[in-house]
C-alpha cells in the first residue's frame, strides 16, 4: 500500500488578514502543561514539538493555563535556535495574578479569573514572551470571553500590543457570535479557536458562516475529541490522576464500544491511503469548509509525527461524503448514550 502521507507536503494555509501563513495542522499542548490530563513527561514533550516541526508543522499552539506557565517554557524550550520555523500561538485572559473579572475555577493553588483588561493583558504578554523565550507572538488569543470588560478595551490592548511588535495577529477564543462581531467592529481580527471536530459540529452553523463573511481564519480544538476520535482508547484504557477523561461521560465504554464501529467503518478509506484512523480523522477535519487549521494535541514523538503527516493527506469528495455517512450511523446521539 503507498502512503501518500509521505509524498505529499505540508499543506500552509492563510491566517485570516494577517499575512501569515500556517502549517494546517498545528500542534497542541494543553496535555504536555500536564494539569488535568494525569500529569506529563516533560522530555517526551519537547521531542514531540521538535519531531512536529521536523514533519513540517509550523503552528504550534500553547496558552498560560497549560499547566500554569509550564506548557509555555517547554515550548520556549524546544523551539530555542528554531523561532523562524514557527508560528506562534500563545493565550490571554484566563489569569491568577490577580481576582478580577469573573472567578472562573481554583486549580494547583490558583484561583482562576476570566479578565480580559488592558492592563492585565499587557502584563499577560510580557509574562508569556519571557516563558516563549521570544520576542514576539505570531497569534496572540483571549482564550475565555470576559464579561465585564468591554470588548473595545480588550482590543485597544492587543493593538497596542501589535504596534509595539510583540503580537503579530489577533484571535479569540470560546467567543460567541456576537463577540466576534464586536472584535471585528473594534480592529482587525485574524482568526478563531473553537473546539470542532465530527462530534463537536456546533460551529458550522454559528460561527463559521461569520468566519468566511469577514475572512477570519479557524483553527479547531480538540480535532481529535481528547483522543477518543484517534481510534486508540479501547474499553480497557484507564485514565489516571486529574485525567480529564476519568470522569468524562464520553468516554463511557459504551461510547468506546461505538468508536470502535466507527473505526471499523472508516477502516477501509484509511487502508486506501496507508494512512492510521488518526490521521484519517484528521484529514476529514482539515476538509470541512470554513476549517482553516486542526489543532492536534501530541503526548509523544509517535503521535506529533502522525498527526503532522495528516496535513498532506487530500480526502477525495466520495471518501469525504462516506466518512459522513459512518458519523451519522455511528456517532449521532453519541453523547446521549
Ligand atoms: N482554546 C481553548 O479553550 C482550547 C481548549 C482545548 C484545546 N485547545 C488547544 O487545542 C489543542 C488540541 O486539543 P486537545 O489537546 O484538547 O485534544 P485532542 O487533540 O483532541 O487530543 C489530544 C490527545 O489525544 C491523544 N492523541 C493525540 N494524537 C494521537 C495519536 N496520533 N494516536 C493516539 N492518541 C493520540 C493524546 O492523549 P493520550 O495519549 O493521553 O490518549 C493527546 O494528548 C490543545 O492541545 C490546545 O492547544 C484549546
Amino acid at each position: 500500500m503507498t502512503n501518500i502521507a509521505t509524498k505529499n507536503k505540508m499543506a500552509l494555509r492563510p491566517m485570516g488578514k494577517s499575512g501569515i501563513d500556517a502549517s494546517a495542522i498545528g500542534l497542541g499542548t494543553w496535555a504536555m502543561g500536564g494539569w488535568m490530563w494525569g500529569g506529563g513527561d516533560d522530555q517526551a514533550s519537547v521531542d514531540a514539538i521538535k519531531a512536529s516541526l521536523d514533519a513540517g508543522v509550523s503552528l504550534i499552539d500553547t496558552a498560560p493555563a497549560y499547566g500554569f506557565g509550564h506548557a509555555e517554557e517547554l515550548v520556549g524550550k524546544a523551539i530555542k535556535g528554531r523561532r523562524d520555523e514557527v508560528v506562534l500561538a500563545t493565550k490571554c485572559g484566563l489569569v491568577w495574578h490577580e481576582k478580577k473579572g469573573n472567578h472562573f475555577f481554583d486549580a494547583e493553588g490558583h484561583a482562576v479569573h476570566r479578565y480580559l483588561g488592558k492592563n492585565a493583558i499587557i502584563h499577560e504578554a510580557e509574562q508569556s514572551l519571557k516563558r516563549l523565550g521570544t520576542d514576539y507572538i505570531d497569534l496572540y488569543i483571549t482564550h475565555w470571553q470576559d464579561s465585564t470588560t468591554p470588548i473595545a478595551e480588550t482590543m485597544e490592548a492587543l493593538l497596542t500590543l501589535k504596534q509595539q511588535g510583540k503580537i503579530r495577529a489577533i484571535g479569540i477564543s470560546n467567543a460567541s457570535p456576537a463577540d466576534l462581531e464586536q472584535y471585528i467592529a473594534a480592529g482587525q481580527l485574524d482568526a478563531i479557536q473553537e473546539c470542532y471536530s465530527m462530534l463537536d459540529r456546533g460551529i458550522e452553523k454559528t460561527l463559521l458562516p461569520l468566519c468566511k463573511q469577514h475572512d477570519v481564519a479557524t483553527l479547531s480544538y480538540s480535532s481529535l475529541a481528547l483522543g477518543l476520535l484517534a481510534g486508540k482508547i479501547g474499553p480497557e484504557r484507564m485514565f489516571e490522576g486529574d485525567d480529564q477523561r476519568k470522569d468524562n461521560p464520553r468516554f463511557s465504554v459504551e461510547n468506546r464500544v461505538k468508536i470502535q464501529g466507527f473505526v471499523k467503518s472508516i477502516g477501509g478509506i484509511a487502508n486506501d491511503h496507508g494512512i492510521s484512523i488518526a490521521q484519517t480523522v484528521i484529514a476529514w477535519t482539515l476538509a470541512q469548509p470554513g476549517i482553516t487549521y486542526a489543532l492536534c494535541g501530541a503526548r509523544n514523538v509517535k503521535q506529533a509525527t502522525e498527526n503532522a503527516h495528516a496535513g498532506t493527506i487530500q480526502l477525495a469528495g466520495d471518501e469525504v461524503s462516506l466518512i459522513f455517512q459512518a458519523i451519522t450511523s455511528h456517532l449521532t446521539g453519541f453523547d446521549d448514550a
